[in-house]
């Protein structure tokens, strides 16, 4: 049986009451914050529980000028070409993950998190895979998945899938992958969930930022489609290059609030802005959080020089690492922000259940109790008496938001999402071998007594509100 709390939870209860008395009476909205402002990206995204990113390139990484840089602003990086298709299988059924495995081990060492970027594209396919079409282009694009996602399995944050599958009226784009039959999206995810199910899976995709454009609904209705027949799909990245004639959409903050409606997380995933202008950048880091379900932003790059438009200056260092006016409207923003308590509660529910799978519930909060204290019963999904919970690769569940708890997928076996509680940044959840949660280190809101399915669950005092809500997945 877990202990009580360490952290005085008399003080906890009567500052928890405290702060719901004022909410209550609409004397404030959103917790002050409560620590120093954050001196990098990564850091001042971390005070809400999201991440700032960036991509990186293994051919940079013996310049100490980039990594340092890197290392110090950012803490999720995506590789910017080592992990395509081009790059992870130049020989069909011979593996290459030398350049990956550099900006991993690199990333990993500095206890930076990794996305996976990408498995299934019409660009940047070998030359072996541009010549076939058919069913031996489907079996390769499964051979591929299956062969890239082995390799890294446990070890990411998540995977682009699939990326820049539509056009720009929102009909699928005429690709070669395409050509194999419009089934191949989905075949992509559910071979990507079999082969490694702890890994988020991403649908990536550019100019799907303005909610009125068709590419943008084109997209959204095949997630809601997939969501809706149970196809795996846990996230949407918004690729967000405001470069090339594109600039920030008034709409942004809707869209990114509608896929998420859709029960799936939403990330900025390849940032870039024309000349960085300051509000846009500003705007786009805003938009995002305040989307309780917008997880994190990645830059494509470090330095104006290091980016794929370098000509448009689009970044937040210039080419000698200074930082730039962008840089600090971001940070400003993000510090702006801070370990703040939602604006908008989670999505749909009643407040009461958590369901786990389209049938079967997995935690209750009896009584639709809201109060500190209260126990939660946890539930066998579906009839499975092995009950597990999806992790990270770091055995811990996953953090970001300004939530406490929630069912991220639809699917039973899809992730829990643990949010921020108690503003913390370093929300930890002890996790043991089967899988199940039996702690907190710090800070906790939720501890299970004892292990095993059926347990019941302690809830602690969640971001000081009484209103904590358990949002329907
Ligand atoms: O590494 C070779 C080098 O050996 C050779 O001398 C040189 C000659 O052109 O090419 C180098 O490869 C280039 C590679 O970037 C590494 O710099 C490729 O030509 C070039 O096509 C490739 O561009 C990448 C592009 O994807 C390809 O589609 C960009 O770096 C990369 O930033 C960009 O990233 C994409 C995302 O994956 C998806 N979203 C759009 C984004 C921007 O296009």
């Amino acid at each position: 049986m877990a202990a009580p709390s360490p952290r005085s939870p008399r003080l906890r209860l009567l500052l928890s009451g405290a702060v719901a008395a004022l909410t209550a009476a609409g004397v404030i909205a959103v917790m002050p914050n409560a620590s120093a402002a954050e001196s990098t990206l990564g850091a001042a995204a971390a005070q809400s529980g999201r991440y700032f990113g960036t991509a990186i390139a293994a051919s940079r990484l013996g310049n100490s000028a980039y990594t340092t840089i890197a290392a110090r602003e950012f803490n999720m990086i995506t590789a910017e070409n080592e992990m395509k298709p081009d790059a992870t299988q130049p020989n069909r059924g011979q593996f290459n993950f030398s350049s990956g495995d550099q900006i991993y081990n690199w990333a990993t060492q500095r206890g930076l998190k990794v996305r996976g970027h990408t498995l299934a594209w019409h660009a940047q396919q070998p030359g072996w895979m541009q010549s076939l079409s058919g069913s031996s282009l489907r079996q390769a694009m499964i051979d591929h998945i299956n062969g890239v996602m082995a390799h890294y399995k446990g070890k990411l944050a998540a995977w682009d899938v699939v990326n820049e599958a539509f056009n720009e009226d929102g009909s699928r784009r005429s690709s070669n992958l395409q050509g194999t039959g419009n089934d191949w999206i989905e075949v992509a995810f559910r071979t990507a969930r079999n082969a490694d199910p702890s890994v988020k899976l991403c649908y990536n995709d550019y100019n799907i930022e303005n909610w009125s454009y068709g590419k943008t609904q084109g997209v959204y209705n095949m997630i809601r489609d997939f969501k809706s027949r149970g196809v795996p799909i846990d996230c949407v990245g918004l690729q967000t290059h405001f470069t090339g004639g594109s600039s920030l959409p008034g709409n942004f903050q809707s869209t990114l609030s509608s896929f998420a409606a859709l029960g799936v997380d939403v990330a900025l995933t390849e940032v870039d802005v024309t000349n960085a202008s300051t509000s846009q950048y500003a705007g786009l880091t805003q938009a995002c959080l305040n989307v309780p379900r917008c997880i994190g932003i990645t830059v494509w790059g470090v330095r104006d020089s290091d980016s794929w438009r370098s000509s448009e200056s689009p970044l937040l260092f210039d080419g000698n690492g200074n930082k730039k006016a962008a840089y600090s409207s971001v940070l400003n923003v993000l510090n702006s922000t801070g370990p703040t308590n939602p604006t908008t509660p989670p999505p749909s529910g009643n407040g009461t259940r958590i369901l786990g799978a389209q049938s079967g519930r997995c935690v209750d909060v009896p009584g639709s109790s809201q109060n500190n204290g209260t126990r939660v019963q946890l539930y066998d999904c579906n009839g499975q008496s092995n009950q597990q919970w999806t992790l990270t690769s770091s055995k811990q569940l996953t953090v970001y938001g300004s939530r406490c708890l929630d069912a991220a997928g639809s699917g039973n076996g899809s992730a829990v999402q643990i949010y921020s509680c108690n503003g913390q940044t370093n929300q930890q959840w002890n996790v043991n071998s089967n899988g199940t949660i039996t702690g907190v280190q710090s800070g906790r809101c939720l501890d299970v007594w004892g292990t095993g399915n059926g347990q019941q669950v302690q809830l602690y005092d969640c971001n000081g509100q009484a209103n904590q809500r358990f949002s329907l997945g």
